[in-house]
């Protein structure tokens, strides 16, 4: 909240809004804009559901785990719900994010309780929905895909983020992968405009981030009309975004290799701040489970993209999804995955079970792959990425690093940053380190972080 805002509200109508958070960044996101929404009706972070008078569940409805983790959280926030109800107080507790928009319904039926239910293109109705829960008692329900866009609807003022910050640019995706339950429930694609992002872009350096990381389900879908009436794409809007004074940092994520145009690529090539590291989602190493599951891409097309971003930043590191056991995946098909990794050398990813969403095509799939074997394929796969983050660290020993320093570590007289590659970086040094970029001699590599010393003597302890 502003300094504005808060003078505006007074003790009386402060009131207290806890957000739990799950899944992708886009959500992260999400849950900052709701929470700025709210800040001019008078609720302020909480950092725990205690006494709340409001509490959003911003869900996660990718894998069947993830929306299951949704219902007991609410039968616990439930107790707390009728226990602020015994003391003559309320608690609006409301379902936000994929799990509202796939089972809205189902959600009130499982759990009456809840008084708000509202999918990702509404939360900028947020505060009229808020309202009318307070005043009906019953429950509101809005998870429709609204013509008007979420984005020319979310206020301009958002609380600072820090030194790394993320931007929403893009949201949806029409590419309708048979496993995904994207495409119904954020929708198609929709990019925001290049001069809006260029406008959020430049109020958050203004207020201190260094790093701007641009989210989109599709990012690299992104298209828009640019400030000069032509066309752009992510390429070109990374152009511009790299102008503004006082930024060091860029990234963006999730990409479809489908979409890495020659004008990306250039850009990875042309822009040192561009940060050496992209997560590109391949799902599988077969060509027949990428048909199977709509992916338009091929294991050689993606080794081509691959290919193109090395030879345009040589350093670039690779981060991937995949899903083992997508129904008719064979050990063959299995086996062409552990081909592909080891061809690529990922410095780290995400690997998961296939788990059938309902409403997509896969989940009425026949040829549903045997539990055992999924077990079994994702820790020989996970092994293999294990093995190869471990090479990636490994390599980084002895060399220099510029690191961006966020905060204090995990001990006493440690700092933590990030390098280009996104590992964390612990070093034992002032705190003045905090909220710079400086180079660090790594010394150690750990699984899933790096150690080292500030080069230069005053920041060391
Ligand atoms: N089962 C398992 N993993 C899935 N993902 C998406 N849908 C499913 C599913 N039904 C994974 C994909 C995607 C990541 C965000 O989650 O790998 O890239
Ligand atoms: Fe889901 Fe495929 Fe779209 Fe990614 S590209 S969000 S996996 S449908």
């Amino acid at each position: 909240m502003n300094p504005t805002e808060s003078s505006t509200i007074t003790r009386s109508n402060r009131k207290r809004l806890h957000v739990i958070t799950w899944g992708c960044q886009m959500n992260v996101y999400d849950s900052a804009r709701m929470a700025d929404v709210l800040a001019p009706l008078g609720y302020a972070p909480a950092e725990t559901p205690d006494g709340a008078d409001m509490v959003i569940l911003n869900t996660c409805h990718i894998r069947d785990k993830a929306a299951e983790k949704v219902f007991s959280e609410l039968g616990r926030l439930r107790r707390l719900k009728e226990s602020r109800a015994a003391e003559g107080g309320r608690m609006i507790l409301a379902v936000a994010g994929c799990v509202a928009q796939a089972e809205g319904q189902e959600i009130l039926t499982r759990a009456p309780y809840v008084d708000l239910v509202l999918g990702p293109q509404t939360y900028h109705r947020l505060p009229e929905m808020v309202a009318r829960a307070a005043r009906a008692g019953g429950a509101v329900i809005d998870t429709e895909f609204p013509a008007e866009q979420k984005f020319d609807h979310l206020p301009d003022e958002a609380a600072p983020q820090g030194l790394t910050a993320f931007l929403t640019i893009q949201e949806g995706c029409d590419k309708f992968c048979s496993f995904c339950v994207v495409p119904y429930t954020r929708g198609a694609e929709q990019s925001r405009p290049a001069a809006a992002v260029l406008a959020e872009a430049r109020r958050l350096v203004a207020q201190g981030s260094l790093e701007l990381t641009l989210l989109g389900q599709n990012v690299n879908a992104w298209r828009a009309e640019g400030p000069d009436g032509r066309d752009w794409g992510l390429g070109r809007l990374l152009r511009a975004l790299a102008e503004i004074p006082g930024l060091k940092r860029l990234r963006y994520t999730t990409s479809h290799p489908r979409d890495m145009d020659e004008a990306l690529i250039a850009a990875h090539r042309d822009l040192p701040m561009l940060m050496p590291f992209l997560h590109l989602p391949v799902q599988s190493g077969s060509d027949r489970i990428l048909a199977a599951m709509n992916r338009k891409h091929t294991a050689a097309d993606y080794l081509r993209v691959v290919e193109r971003l090395r030879a345009a930043r040589p350093d670039l590191a690779l981060s991937s999804d995949f899903i083992v056991g997508h129904p008719g995946e064979t050990e063959a098909d299995f086996a062409a995955t552990l081909a592909l990794v080891r061809e690529v050398r990922f410095a780290q990813a995400f690997s998961f079970k296939y788990s059938p969403r309902p409403g997509t095509p896969a989940a009425g799939a026949p040829a549903q792959v045997a539990e055992a074997d999924k077990d079994r394929r994702l820790q020989a796969l996970q092994a293999l990425l294990r093995e190869q983050q471990a090479a990636f660290n490994a390599g980084c020993v002895g060399l220099t690093l510029p690191v961006l320093f966020t905060g204090p570590g995990r001990h006493p007289g440690q700092v933590v940053g990030r390098s280009p590659f996104l590992q964390p970086v612990h070093v034992t040094g002032s705190a003045g380190l905090i909220g710079v970029e400086e180079s660090v001699r790594i010394a150690a590599a750990h699984p899933n972080s790096l150690s080292g010393t500030p080069l230069q003597e005053k920041l060391r302890a």
